[in-house]
């Protein structure tokens, strides 16, 4: 069985002691739900702090992005050199960084090569528009940008992937993909995976899905057989929604 995963995307959220304070009330609420593996993804100044905090807290780290290149002249730029040792995971290609950031396919791919090779581990975003959705285009888009984002990863490498399926249109609008669709397209991602890989990588990588992801959906979510877990924003940074989803997973698990 697939371990859940509840990764809550703090964005650009959270001085460093407040997000001291969030995490010691979210160890205080679920610190013993070990069967959810509980991904936290603070900014990057906050990430020292909150590593050191953690030392003994069933948590893992992410960071929210990372360049592609070891280090020089990128200024105000983080290198996947950095984060090595700070941070188990790292967000690839969120849908904001590609918006906002003028992140592409391409990028994407660096990023990921780069990270992989400092033993991060991608939680790669894939996800369509609002257009893209109600013109039918969601399965090519979602096809097309893990084909590119997964591009000359090795079956090594691919297998110890994160992939989350964000629908733009459903990040931070309180509207949530249903269940069923959010099911489907995470299928989708792992038919692509077989595909790429064969059936075992395909079965081994834990599918996400993001996008309004909140208590009163979650358990829906959570009981799609394709989705391994939730890329929470909003919610993620209130211990108690969080700790709220972080329990529905675990029961629904069982775990
Ligand atoms: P919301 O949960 O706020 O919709 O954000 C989702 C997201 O972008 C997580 O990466």
């Amino acid at each position: 069985m697939r371990k859940p995963m509840m990764a809550g995307n703090w964005k650009m959220n959270k001085t460093v002691p407040e997000a001291l304070s969030l995490t010691r009330q979210i160890y205080e609420l679920v610190g013993d739900c070990t069967g959810v593996e509980q991904v936290l993804c603070p900014p990057f100044v906050c990430l020292h702090a909150v590593k050191a905090l953690t030392a003994d807290m069933p948590f893992s780290l992410g960071a929210q992005n990372c360049h592609w290149q070891e280090s020089g002249a990128y200024t105000g730029e983080i290198s996947p050199t950095m984060l090595r040792g700070l941070s188990d995971y790292v967000l690839i290609g969120h849908s904001e960084r590609r918006q906002y950031f003028g992140e592409t396919d391409e990028t994407v791919n660096k990023k990921m090569r780069a990270a992989l090779a400092h033993e991060l581990i991608p939680i790669v975003c894939v996800g369509e528009s609002l257009e893209q959705n109600e013109r039918g285009e969601t399965r090519a888009v979602i096809s097309e940008q893990v084909w590119a984002a997964l591009d000359r990863l090795s079956a090594k490498q691919v297998q110890s992937l994160v992939i989350a399926y964000e629908p733009i249109w459903a990040i931070g609008t309180g509207r949530a993909a249903t269940a069923e669709m959010a099911g489907e397209i995470c299928g989708l991602v792992r038919a692509i995976l077989r595909e790429m890989h064969g059936d075992p990588v395909g079965d081994r990588i834990r599918i996400l899905y993001g996008g309004s992801a909140k208590p009163s959906n979650i358990r829906e979510i959570m009981g799609q057989p394709e989705i391994d877990g939730a890329l929470i924003g909003g919610a993620a940074i209130v211990a108690g929604s969080y700790a709220e989803m972080v329990k529905i997973t675990a029961e629904v698990y069982g775990v």
